[in-house]
Protein backbone atom coordinates (compact mmCIF):
# COMPACT_ATOMS: atom_id res chain seq x y z
CA UNK A 1 0.00 0.00 0.00
CA UNK A 2 1.44 3.50 -0.89
CA UNK A 3 2.03 5.48 2.38
CA UNK A 4 1.72 8.80 3.50
CA UNK A 5 4.87 10.52 2.07
CA UNK A 6 3.44 9.18 -1.30
CA UNK A 7 0.27 11.84 -1.48
CA UNK A 8 0.83 15.34 -0.67
CA UNK A 9 -3.17 15.73 -1.24
CA UNK A 10 -5.16 17.95 -3.74
CA UNK A 11 -2.87 20.86 -4.30
CA UNK A 12 -0.01 18.54 -5.64
CA UNK A 13 -1.86 18.86 -9.60
CA UNK A 14 -0.21 16.89 -11.93
CA UNK A 15 -2.82 18.95 -14.54
CA UNK A 16 -3.01 16.21 -17.65
CA UNK A 17 -1.57 14.74 -20.02
CA UNK A 18 -1.62 18.14 -22.08
CA UNK A 19 0.07 20.40 -19.48
CA UNK A 20 2.24 18.83 -16.74
CA UNK A 21 2.80 20.01 -13.58
CA UNK A 22 6.41 21.75 -13.13
CA UNK A 23 7.53 18.67 -10.89
CA UNK A 24 6.63 16.48 -13.75
CA UNK A 25 7.34 18.72 -16.58
CA UNK A 26 11.13 18.98 -14.89
CA UNK A 27 11.11 15.26 -14.77
CA UNK A 28 9.96 14.90 -18.33
CA UNK A 29 12.83 17.02 -19.34
CA UNK A 30 15.71 14.29 -17.65
CA UNK A 31 13.87 11.54 -19.63
CA UNK A 32 16.34 10.92 -22.69
CA UNK A 33 15.37 11.62 -26.55
CA UNK A 34 13.81 8.02 -27.68
CA UNK A 35 13.65 6.56 -24.61
CA UNK A 36 11.66 2.96 -23.66
CA UNK A 37 10.16 4.32 -20.70
CA UNK A 38 8.81 2.46 -18.01
CA UNK A 39 6.87 4.83 -15.58
CA UNK A 40 5.86 3.02 -12.57
CA UNK A 41 3.27 4.39 -10.19
CA UNK A 42 2.00 6.20 -13.39
CA UNK A 43 -1.45 6.93 -11.67
CA UNK A 44 -3.18 8.76 -14.47
CA UNK A 45 -0.21 8.15 -17.07
CA UNK A 46 0.36 11.90 -17.82
CA UNK A 47 3.92 11.66 -18.29
CA UNK A 48 4.65 9.03 -20.52
CA UNK A 49 1.59 10.55 -22.67
CA UNK A 50 2.74 13.94 -22.48
CA UNK A 51 5.97 12.50 -23.71
CA UNK A 52 4.42 10.41 -26.54
CA UNK A 53 2.31 13.22 -27.81
CA UNK A 54 5.75 15.62 -28.09
CA UNK A 55 7.26 12.87 -29.87
CA UNK A 56 9.69 12.10 -26.87
CA UNK A 57 9.69 8.67 -26.64
CA UNK A 58 9.89 5.44 -28.34
CA UNK A 59 7.71 3.07 -26.36
CA UNK A 60 5.96 3.19 -22.95
CA UNK A 61 4.74 1.10 -20.17
CA UNK A 62 2.52 2.68 -17.81
CA UNK A 63 2.94 0.70 -14.41
CA UNK A 64 0.05 0.82 -11.26
CA UNK A 65 -0.26 -1.38 -8.20
CA UNK A 66 -4.11 0.04 -7.30
CA UNK A 67 -6.78 -0.85 -9.51
CA UNK A 68 -8.52 3.15 -9.58
CA UNK A 69 -5.29 4.70 -11.44
CA UNK A 70 -4.65 1.41 -13.37
CA UNK A 71 -8.07 2.31 -14.80
CA UNK A 72 -7.67 5.81 -15.32
CA UNK A 73 -4.23 5.24 -16.81
CA UNK A 74 -5.94 2.94 -19.12
CA UNK A 75 -8.47 5.52 -20.02
CA UNK A 76 -5.89 8.54 -20.53
CA UNK A 77 -4.21 6.13 -23.26
CA UNK A 78 -7.31 4.74 -25.04
CA UNK A 79 -8.36 8.40 -25.38
CA UNK A 80 -4.83 9.63 -26.57
CA UNK A 81 -4.72 7.06 -29.10
CA UNK A 82 -2.08 5.94 -27.69
CA UNK A 83 -2.37 2.30 -27.08
CA UNK A 84 0.14 0.79 -29.91
CA UNK A 85 2.59 2.44 -27.89
CA UNK A 86 1.71 2.42 -24.61
CA UNK A 87 1.00 -0.57 -22.36
CA UNK A 88 -0.66 -0.22 -19.05
CA UNK A 89 0.04 -2.90 -16.99
CA UNK A 90 -1.53 -3.41 -13.26
CA UNK A 91 1.48 -4.63 -11.23
CA UNK A 92 4.09 -4.32 -8.27
CA UNK A 93 7.03 -2.09 -9.02
CA UNK A 94 9.05 -3.42 -11.44
CA UNK A 95 7.01 -6.20 -11.93
CA UNK A 96 5.53 -3.87 -14.55
CA UNK A 97 8.34 -4.52 -17.24
CA UNK A 98 8.89 -7.37 -19.10
CA UNK A 99 12.19 -8.47 -21.12
CA UNK A 100 10.89 -7.40 -24.32
CA UNK A 101 10.26 -4.04 -23.71
CA UNK A 102 13.95 -3.35 -23.92
CA UNK A 103 13.12 0.02 -21.25
CA UNK A 104 15.68 2.08 -21.90
CA UNK A 105 14.71 4.49 -18.90
CA UNK A 106 12.45 4.15 -15.71
CA UNK A 107 10.66 7.02 -13.47
CA UNK A 108 9.75 6.82 -10.17
CA UNK A 109 7.92 9.83 -9.49
CA UNK A 110 5.41 11.18 -6.30
CA UNK A 111 6.33 8.87 -3.96
CA UNK A 112 8.79 8.66 -0.81
CA UNK A 113 11.89 7.70 -1.41
CA UNK A 114 11.68 4.57 1.13
CA UNK A 115 8.95 3.44 -1.10
CA UNK A 116 10.85 4.16 -4.46
CA UNK A 117 13.89 2.14 -2.50
CA UNK A 118 11.47 -0.62 -2.08
CA UNK A 119 9.94 -0.85 -5.28
CA UNK A 120 14.03 -0.84 -6.61
CA UNK A 121 15.29 -2.89 -4.27
CA UNK A 122 12.13 -5.87 -5.06
CA UNK A 123 12.28 -5.24 -8.52
CA UNK A 124 16.36 -5.81 -8.72
CA UNK A 125 15.39 -8.74 -11.28
CA UNK A 126 13.89 -6.29 -13.90
CA UNK A 127 16.38 -4.15 -14.05
CA UNK A 128 19.31 -4.98 -16.68
CA UNK A 129 21.79 -2.03 -15.32
CA UNK A 130 21.77 -0.01 -18.47
CA UNK A 131 18.29 1.64 -17.77
CA UNK A 132 18.25 5.77 -16.80
CA UNK A 133 16.49 6.27 -13.20
CA UNK A 134 14.92 9.47 -13.18
CA UNK A 135 13.07 9.61 -9.55
CA UNK A 136 11.14 12.16 -8.42
CA UNK A 137 11.01 11.23 -3.86
CA UNK A 138 8.76 12.91 -2.02
CA UNK A 139 10.94 13.15 1.45
CA UNK A 140 12.81 9.95 1.85
CA UNK A 141 15.72 11.16 -0.46
CA UNK A 142 18.79 10.09 2.01
CA UNK A 143 17.69 6.39 2.01
CA UNK A 144 17.26 6.16 -1.72
CA UNK A 145 20.47 7.27 -2.32
CA UNK A 146 21.86 4.95 0.13
CA UNK A 147 20.60 2.25 -2.11
CA UNK A 148 21.82 3.71 -5.28
CA UNK A 149 25.17 3.93 -4.01
CA UNK A 150 24.81 0.16 -2.31
CA UNK A 151 24.10 -0.38 -5.97
CA UNK A 152 26.56 1.03 -7.83
CA UNK A 153 24.31 3.64 -9.16
CA UNK A 154 26.00 7.24 -10.12
CA UNK A 155 23.89 10.46 -9.56
CA UNK A 156 23.98 12.38 -12.76
CA UNK A 157 21.75 15.29 -12.14
CA UNK A 158 20.04 16.45 -9.33
CA UNK A 159 17.46 19.02 -8.53
CA UNK A 160 15.42 21.03 -6.09
CA UNK A 161 12.01 22.50 -7.16
CA UNK A 162 9.17 24.49 -5.05
CA UNK A 163 5.47 23.88 -6.34
CA UNK A 164 2.34 24.25 -4.54
CA UNK A 165 4.74 25.22 -1.35
CA UNK A 166 6.36 21.79 -1.08
CA UNK A 167 9.39 21.44 -2.39
CA UNK A 168 10.38 18.39 -4.96
CA UNK A 169 13.76 16.64 -5.11
CA UNK A 170 14.75 15.23 -8.69
CA UNK A 171 17.36 12.53 -8.81
CA UNK A 172 19.23 11.10 -12.47
CA UNK A 173 21.13 8.11 -11.81
CA UNK A 174 22.64 5.13 -14.00
CA UNK A 175 24.45 2.33 -12.81
CA UNK A 176 28.00 2.89 -13.87
CA UNK A 177 29.89 2.41 -10.33
CA UNK A 178 31.18 1.62 -7.59
CA UNK A 179 30.67 4.74 -6.18
CA UNK A 180 31.23 6.82 -2.68
CA UNK A 181 28.98 9.23 -1.08
CA UNK A 182 29.92 10.58 2.31
CA UNK A 183 27.03 10.56 5.21
CA UNK A 184 26.30 14.15 3.92
CA UNK A 185 26.68 13.96 0.07
CA UNK A 186 23.61 11.12 0.94
CA UNK A 187 21.77 13.56 3.08
CA UNK A 188 22.08 16.56 0.88
CA UNK A 189 22.63 15.38 -2.21
CA UNK A 190 26.06 15.43 -4.07
CA UNK A 191 26.04 17.28 -7.15
CA UNK A 192 23.00 19.46 -5.10
CA UNK A 193 26.06 20.44 -2.51
CA UNK A 194 28.11 21.28 -5.12
CA UNK A 195 25.53 23.78 -7.25
CA UNK A 196 24.07 25.04 -3.85
CA UNK A 197 21.37 26.29 -6.12
CA UNK A 198 18.62 29.38 -4.45
CA UNK A 199 15.74 26.75 -4.14
CA UNK A 200 18.55 24.45 -2.52
CA UNK A 201 19.71 26.92 0.20
CA UNK A 202 16.03 28.21 0.51
CA UNK A 203 14.68 24.61 1.48
CA UNK A 204 17.42 23.75 3.88
CA UNK A 205 17.05 27.18 5.85
CA UNK A 206 13.60 25.70 5.85
CA UNK A 207 14.58 22.29 7.23
CA UNK A 208 16.72 23.79 9.63
CA UNK A 209 14.02 26.36 11.48
CA UNK A 210 12.20 22.92 11.20
CA UNK A 211 14.99 21.11 12.88
CA UNK A 212 15.52 23.50 15.95
CA UNK A 213 11.98 24.21 16.42
CA UNK A 214 11.72 20.36 16.90
CA UNK A 215 14.97 20.49 19.11
CA UNK A 216 13.09 23.03 21.24
CA UNK A 217 10.36 20.78 21.63
CA UNK A 218 12.23 17.40 22.67
CA UNK A 219 13.91 20.54 25.41
CA UNK A 220 10.54 20.82 26.49
CA UNK A 221 9.62 17.16 27.22
CA UNK A 222 12.23 16.39 28.84
CA UNK A 223 13.72 12.76 29.82
CA UNK A 224 10.48 11.88 27.68
CA UNK A 225 12.48 11.77 24.34
CA UNK A 226 14.72 9.16 23.58
CA UNK A 227 18.73 10.47 23.90
CA UNK A 228 19.55 8.79 20.45
CA UNK A 229 16.75 10.74 18.83
CA UNK A 230 17.60 14.21 20.27
CA UNK A 231 21.23 13.83 18.95
CA UNK A 232 20.09 12.57 15.86
CA UNK A 233 18.29 16.10 14.88
CA UNK A 234 21.19 17.94 16.64
CA UNK A 235 23.65 16.02 14.21
CA UNK A 236 21.17 17.02 11.17
CA UNK A 237 21.10 20.57 12.53
CA UNK A 238 24.28 20.73 12.71
CA UNK A 239 25.13 19.40 9.10
CA UNK A 240 22.59 22.13 7.87
CA UNK A 241 24.23 24.91 9.73
CA UNK A 242 27.57 24.04 7.81
CA UNK A 243 26.23 23.75 4.80
CA UNK A 244 24.86 27.32 5.07
CA UNK A 245 27.30 28.78 6.31
C1 LIG B 1 1.02 10.06 -5.74
S1 LIG B 1 0.94 9.04 -7.13
C2 LIG B 1 2.12 9.74 -8.22
C3 LIG B 1 1.72 9.58 -9.66
C4 LIG B 1 2.72 10.08 -10.69
N1 LIG B 1 3.87 9.19 -10.76
C5 LIG B 1 3.18 11.47 -10.38
O1 LIG B 1 4.33 11.66 -10.00
O2 LIG B 1 2.38 12.41 -10.52
C6 LIG B 1 1.76 7.53 -6.64
C7 LIG B 1 1.25 6.35 -7.42
O3 LIG B 1 2.14 5.27 -7.22
C8 LIG B 1 1.38 4.09 -7.14
N2 LIG B 1 2.19 3.07 -6.48
C9 LIG B 1 2.56 3.01 -5.17
N3 LIG B 1 3.28 1.90 -4.93
C10 LIG B 1 3.39 1.24 -6.11
C11 LIG B 1 4.00 0.04 -6.53
N4 LIG B 1 4.64 -0.75 -5.64
N5 LIG B 1 3.91 -0.34 -7.81
C12 LIG B 1 3.25 0.44 -8.72
N6 LIG B 1 2.63 1.59 -8.38
C13 LIG B 1 2.71 1.99 -7.10
C14 LIG B 1 0.13 4.51 -6.38
O4 LIG B 1 -0.94 3.61 -6.60
C15 LIG B 1 -0.13 5.90 -6.98
O5 LIG B 1 -0.99 5.86 -8.08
Amino acid sequence: MPKVADFRGEKDLQLNEHTLSMRLERVAAHVPGGARLADIGSDHAYLPVALMRRGAIATAVAGEVALTPFLSAERTVSESGQDLRITVRLADGLAAIKPEDAITAISLCGMGGETIRDILERGKAHLSGHERLILQPNGGEQPLRQWLMDNGYRILCEEVLRENRFDYEIIVAERDGPVVYSEQELYFGPLQMQARSPAFLVKWQRRLHQKQKTLGEFARAGQAVPEEKVQDVARQARWIIELLA
